[in-house]
């Protein structure tokens, strides 16, 4: 069964004046915040507590805001998975009411599928592969398929590879989570994608989510040693592909896209 599209699809002729980039990494976000002279946002624009992180600024005649989940309070290290940024991303889309989101940040790859390490791609679908409920009708809910926001016209001019995305909440995987990556027709695994594209399209809000490529998932080099190892390079590659699809998005319409 085809997954639902974005509800709101084909998309209208809105200008694209406001961007949301949601970032999971500070190591991702750097490079954007420099190349686009983001400046950090610290009115209290978010609720009292909350790690969260927005940088902003004006870029070829659009507003960027770019967030991230910031440092978890107790343990310090990024906010990743699909909690935190389900939550920033519901909370920014009613504070900053964005046309356009794009979440942007580092993933796994499939070798079978032709990833290769700091290949970019832009992603078709997403789903979750460690959701699993057996009861009838809980099955498909749990997979949790949605096909992109369609951008035929920004896939071609950016020249990019294109491929299905799987979320989960851990940076490996058990012998369950590699037969539904499989079943999910999975190119690259990432800890946010699907459950940021639940939110968007829950309120009706564009998503791109362009991700680069840090570690091959069907190999058997440790995970984290090759996340770490390849995580600037990936991260720039994004960068430089987030940079080109801005110029892109300047001046045109979601119908544009
Ligand atoms: N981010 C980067 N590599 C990843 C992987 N293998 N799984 C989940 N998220 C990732």
């Amino acid at each position: 069964m085809a997954p639902p599209a974005l509800k709101g699809a084909p998309l209208p002729a809105t200008p694209v004046n406001t961007i949301l980039l949601v970032v999971a990494l500070q190591t991702e976000a750097a490079p954007l915040v420099k190349d686009l002279k983001l400046e950090e946002d610290t009115s209290g624009l978010f609720p009292a507590g909350v790690p969260w992180t927005k940088f902003s600024g004006e870029y070829k005649g659009m507003t960027v805001h770019l967030v991230t989940p910031g440092k978890d309070p107790i343990h310090g290290v990024d906010s990743v998975c699909t909690v935190p940024s389900s939550l920033l991303t519901f909370s920014c889309i009613q504070l900053l009411k964005p046309d356009l989101i794009i979440n942007c940040g580092t993933a796994g790859g499939f070798q079978a599928k032709g990833a290769a390490i700091a290949d970019v791609y832009l992603i078709s679908e997403t789903s979750f592969h460690d959701r699993r409920n057996t009861i009838p009708g809980y099955v498909e809910y749990g997979i949790g398929a949605l096909e992109a926001t369609p951008v035929a016209k920004l896939l071609s001019h950016l020249s990019l590879k294109e491929g299905v995305l799987t979320t989960g909440d851990s940076l490996d995987h058990v012998p369950e989570d590699d037969i539904i990556m499989k079943n999910n027709n999975a190119t690259v695994k990432d800890m946010e994608g699907a459950a940021i594209a639940y939110v968007a399209n829950m309120l009706s809000t564009p998503l791109i989510i362009i991700k680069g490529v840090t570690d091959i998932v069907d190999s058997p080099a440790p995970t984290d040693e090759e996340f770490l190892r390849n995580l600037h390079q990936a991260a720039h590659a994004v960068q430089a592909v987030v940079c080109d699809a801005l110029d892109f998005l300047s001046s045109k319409t979601l119908s544009d896209l």
